[in-house]
């Protein structure tokens, strides 16, 4: 009890922390709204509205999706180590492509969902007649749970994106296709969700057959370039005193309250998410911060973000390292080797963005260089778009996802025919070309 206090103390330390310097980042920047006294004098409408956005915040997935009219189902999956993951499912019609969704760190299946239907992507693929599934990773508050661990206990969170990659997406891409009948489904993923997918196809590299094509939203892999981040040092000390622990607990309830407390601390609270992932006032729809602060942090191991500083520390996209010793054990050899994008086979268009913070565009370009079967790489045409806002931005739909239905639909009705794909070579020229239309 005792520990969980200090716990949660040192959770609002950091929190403090991180708040104080992004004002003080941001200071010079600030602009004076005029405050409106919003409340007292709202509409009907508003009333109506307000409710809503508070309903959204509390509704699990599956109750959000069939909020909106959508045909909701919820599956469990259990892993080869026996994690017990849920996947969430927008039922589409009989003989409906299997789509995949796979979320990035400290998000969950509702990272797709949360910004409605006239937004999210899932509801959008769901109106393009796909099949939609998805994944929540082990750890997130969808997937806690064991066949024989406890998700209190310490054995539970020993994992990082490496498992995620070659033990879930596995599993769950086997129970789609094993559930539907297809040999093959179309899979996207944002930030980890890509992370994780090239780790599994190319540590499991059958895997490769079992996708179509891959929609990579601002793809977390190389990250040299983040090293320049000026909260990874300060994360970086903090993860380095959690040892095999979840970090689900880091931002409970005293944040929640704190961030809603008046405009100025809900300001605050999202000044500190802009810091970590871009600043972008203009796309961020601050009427449904509440919803993003009911489903978000939705649960991580510490394991996993050590793992992503040490990609970024090293400069090498790698399994986890240990101590020298271990590692010799594990991998013989001092360092992990590399995981090998060259064997990631399954072709791959990649969206990426300047003003991202977690995925500089010179080393999603290195990444890119690397894939075993590149079909295509988009610069979002907006300089200030974050890392976020492939999920969350108010006009993804017109930025992002028309580039990729354009994309899907292009290789459609060929999508059994593996030769209409560019080859590597190709694809850096003719669809490549950075904010070229794909036709
Ligand atoms: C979606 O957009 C339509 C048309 O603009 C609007 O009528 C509807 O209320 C919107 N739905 C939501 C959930 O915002
Ligand atoms: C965890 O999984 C077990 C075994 O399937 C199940 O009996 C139990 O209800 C699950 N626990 C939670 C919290 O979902
Ligand atoms: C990487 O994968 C490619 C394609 O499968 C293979 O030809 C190559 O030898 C692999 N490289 C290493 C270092 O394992
Ligand atoms: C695949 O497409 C290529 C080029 O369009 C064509 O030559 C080939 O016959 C096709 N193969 C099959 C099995 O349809």
């Amino acid at each position: 009890m005792l520990l969980l206090q200090v716990w949660n103390f040192k959770h609002l330390l950091l929190f403090y922390a991180v708040l104080n310097i992004t004002l003080w980042l941001a200071n010079s920047q600030f602009i004076d709204e005029d405050e409106d006294d919003s409340g007292e004098d709202e509409t009907p409408e508003e009333k109506a509205e307000r409710k809503s956005i508070e309903e959204d915040s509390y509704l699990t997935v599956d109750k959000l999706i069939a909020k909106y009219g959508y045909p909701a189902e919820v599956h469990q999956v259990t892993t080869e180590d026996g994690y017990i993951l849920t996947m969430h499912r927008i039922r589409g019609k009989q003989g409906a492509q299997p789509f995949f969704l796979q979320h990035g760190l400290v998000d969950s299946s509702a990272g797709y969902v949360i910004m409605g239907p006239n937004v999210s992507l899932a509801y959008l693929l769901a109106d393009n007649n796909y099949d939609v599934w998805l994944g929540n990773a082990r750890g997130n508050r969808y997937s806690r749970n064991h066949t024989t661990l406890d998700p209190d206990g310490k054995k539970f969170w020993e994992f990082s994106w490496h498992e995620i990659g070659i033990y879930d997406l596995p599993a769950m891409i086997d129970y789609v296709l094993k559930t539907t009948g297809f040999k093959r489904l179309q899979y996207a993923g944002h930030s980890q969700g890509c992370t994780a997918f090239f780790v599994m196809c190319s540590m499991r590299p059958e895997y490769n057959k079992k996708v179509i094509m891959m929609q990579a939203l601002a793809p977390a892999v190389y990250a040299q370039e983040t090293e320049e981040h000026p909260y990874i040092r300060a994360i970086n000390l903090y993860f380095n005193t959690l040892v095999g622990s979840s970090i689900t607990e880091m931002f409970h309830n005293e944040f929640r309250f704190l961030c809603r407390m008046t405009e100025e601390t809900e300001r605050l609270c999202i000044e500190a998410v802009f810091g970590i992932v871009g600043r972008n006032w203009n796309e961020f729809n601050r009427k449904m911060f509440p919803v993003i602060l009911g489903h978000y942090p939705a649960g991580v191991a510490a394991k996993q973000v050590k793992h992503f500083i040490q990609v970024i520390k090293t400069g090498k996209f790698a399994p986890y390292s240990y101590s020298t010793n271990k590692n010799m054990l594990l991998y013989k050899e001092r360092e992990p080797p590399s995981y090998n994008l060259t064997a990631v086979t399954v072709p791959t268009y990649v969206y990426y963005s300047k003003n991202d913070l977690l995925c500089h565009p010179t080393d999603v370009e290195a990444m890119y260089a690397d894939l075993g079967r590149p079909i295509g790489k988009y610069l979002i045409p907006q300089k200030e778009f974050n890392h976020m806002d492939f999920l969350w931005a108010i006009n993804v739909r017109r930025l992002v996802y028309a580039r990729m239905m354009q994309v899907l639909g292009k290789y459609k009705d060929r999508r059994n025919n593996a030769s209409v794909y560019p080859t590597p070579k190709d694809a850096t020229k003719p669809d490549g070309g950075d904010s070229k239309e794909v036709k």
